[in-house]
């Protein structure tokens, strides 16, 4: 598939059917372009809004035949929903709609206006990432009804603003969007063929091919190191674990010098729960348990590519949460990277014990500030559902960021409260810590527990087990996994580069 810009009037698009955002109420008699529309389609507009077929809902059709005084060959009306709710979010979703439209129906070439009242740089670049993530397919193992239709040609268009800066932009959307899809890929996996040893191996095809470094450790390194509660998870299955670590560095004099910011993701490639099995329904879902780790990847990818001004670590634990007779067991009692012992009251609280030590380890490789993303509680998704992953962290400028990033991605994010007195449901009798707090604030006391493995640093958790995995299709998006959290991860790399290089910056 390519993608071009182009700027031009909207009826000189010369391609197979032009897409274009109606809000609602909008009519010809108030909005100009609808007026334009109107004559260019001798009237057809006015009588679909008099018959209410056009309403502009979010995610509505409408799709016209032979406008008459056009140069595309047919008109597809997305409805935006109310013009005072939109954002860019709003025209990837339209875009993603349209796409994933015309692909059904067999189109091969699309334009997609972005209207002149749009910030024409973020509307276009939403406008790929939504055609991109929308086109996204989950179907990679069916062999008798692959989908073998395909768009061919994509054109961005607007009549505002410089070619140049719309010709970035879409440059910028794809890299953001193909980073997505590649995490996306990765979650997609069944457990059986994405073991620890092949995410590694996948996360190695890629670092070669974006210039990053790479490095992994095997359990052997990791016993040398005292990764104890990392090793205690893996201990239970046959698929030995792996540390994966990813280094991007700018060129030199471009601030290569200062310490790296330093992003974690949980890599459990199976959640069976280990001995605290979980229960038969829905357990096929919990191949989606790297997706914190996928997301590292994804975006390490899309950094290898735009090479913003600031060094970036990836550290992604690796392992599968199996029970068998040489599994950890409740009760026992692991030595954390750190230092600290961890009573292991439930094995299914297993992301917070491979996280304790690559936060650990991320902090000792010199990192200034650490993101972690993990599908890491069950409660956050009774919290927050499908919609906000959660965010929580040990310092209040470093969240501001971090939440800033997500808005600018169209990624949301909701703090909770990582209040000193949820320590208390993690005392242990017997150790210095125990791996769960009980049924209340899940998300709250799992957060808590990673914040000892990181004192001293500027730091936040994003849980997004309930945001990774969509479990009903959207018009916009296909069902199974989103990529959230690659380009949240991205656009805070960019904005710390730059106010680290600024004067005012904190460096
Ligand atoms: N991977 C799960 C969390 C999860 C649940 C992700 C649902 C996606 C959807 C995690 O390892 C887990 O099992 N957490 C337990 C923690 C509990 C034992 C304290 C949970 O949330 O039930
Ligand atoms: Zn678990
Ligand atoms: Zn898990």
């Amino acid at each position: 598939m390519e993608i071009k810009a182009q700027r031009r009037p909207f009826h000189e698009l010369d391609v197979e059917v032009l897409c274009m955002v109606v809000f609602e109420a909008e009519t010809p008699e108030n909005t100009p372009l609808m007026a334009q529309l109107n004559e260019r389609t001798n009237g057809v507009i006015g009588s679909l809004l008099a018959s209410s077929e056009l309403r502009g809902k979010p995610d509505e059709i409408t799709y016209i035949h032979q406008p008459a005084h056009m140069r595309s060959r047919r008109i597809l009306l997305v409805g935006g929903g109310k013009q005072e709710h939109w954002s860019p979010d709003g025209v990837r979703r339209a875009a993603g709609t349209a796409a994933r439209y015309l692909k059904s129906r067999g189109v091969k070439s699309m334009g997609f206006f972005c209207r002149p009242e749009w910030a024409p740089e973020a509307s276009a670049r939403a406008a790929v990432e939504g055609v991109l993530l929308g086109l996204f397919d989950v179907g990679t193992y069916k062999t008798q009804e692959k989908d073998d239709r395909f768009l061919e040609d994509v054109v961005i268009a607007t009549d505002e603003g410089s070619l140049d800066a719309l010709e970035r932009a879409l440059h910028r959307g794809q890299i953001l969007a193909k980073a997505t899809n590649f995490a996306r890929n990765l979650v997609n996996e069944p457990s059986s063929i994405l073991t620890p040893t092949e995410l590694a191996s996948r996360a190695g095809e890629m670092a070669s091919r974006f210039s990053l470094d790479i490095e992994i450790l095997d359990e052997q390194q990791m016993r040398d190191l005292g990764m104890g509660a990392l090793l205690a998870v893996a201990r239970g299955s046959d698929e030995p674990a792996k540390l994966i670590i990813l280094r991007y560095a700018p060129e030199e004099g471009q601030a290569g010098q200062r310490a790296p910011v330093a992003f974690v993701g949980k890599g459990i490639t199976f959640d069976s729960g280990g001995i605290s099995l979980k229960p038969s329904k829905g357990m096929e879902q919990m191949k989606y348990d790297m997706a914190g780790g996928a997301a590292v990847l994804g975006a390490m990818r899309a950094i290898g590519q735009l090479r913003p001004a600031i060094p970036v670590m990836g550290l992604v634990p690796a392992a599968e949460n199996m029970p068998s007779g040489r599994a950890q067991k409740p009760g026992d009692v692991v030595r954390s990277l750190s230092g600290k012992t961890i009573e292991v009251i439930n094995t299914d609280a297993e992301g917070r014990l491979i996280l304790a030590d690559a936060l650990t380890y991320a902090c000792r490789l010199g990192a200034s500030q650490v993101v972690d993303l993990a599908t890491l509680t069950g409660a956050c998704v009774v919290a927050l559902g499908s919609v906000y992953a959660a965010v929580m962290g040990n310092d209040e400028s470093f969240l501001a960021e971090v939440i800033r990033a997500g808005e600018a991605a169209g990624e949301r994010l909701w703090r909770l409260p990582l209040d000193e007195a949820y320590r208390d449901q993690l005392k242990s009798e017997i150790a210095d810590l125990k791996n769960i707090g009980g049924r209340k604030a899940g998300a709250i006391t799992a957060a808590s527990f990673l914040s000892e493995f990181v004192q001293g640093v500027p730091w936040a958790h994003i849980d997004i087990a309930g945001t990774a995995w969509l479990e009903e299709k959207k018009p916009y998006l296909a069902a199974g996994p989103t990529g959230v959290g690659v380009r949240t991860l991205v656009h805070l790399a960019e904005q710390l580069a730059q106010t680290r290089s600024s004067p005012t910056g904190r460096g």
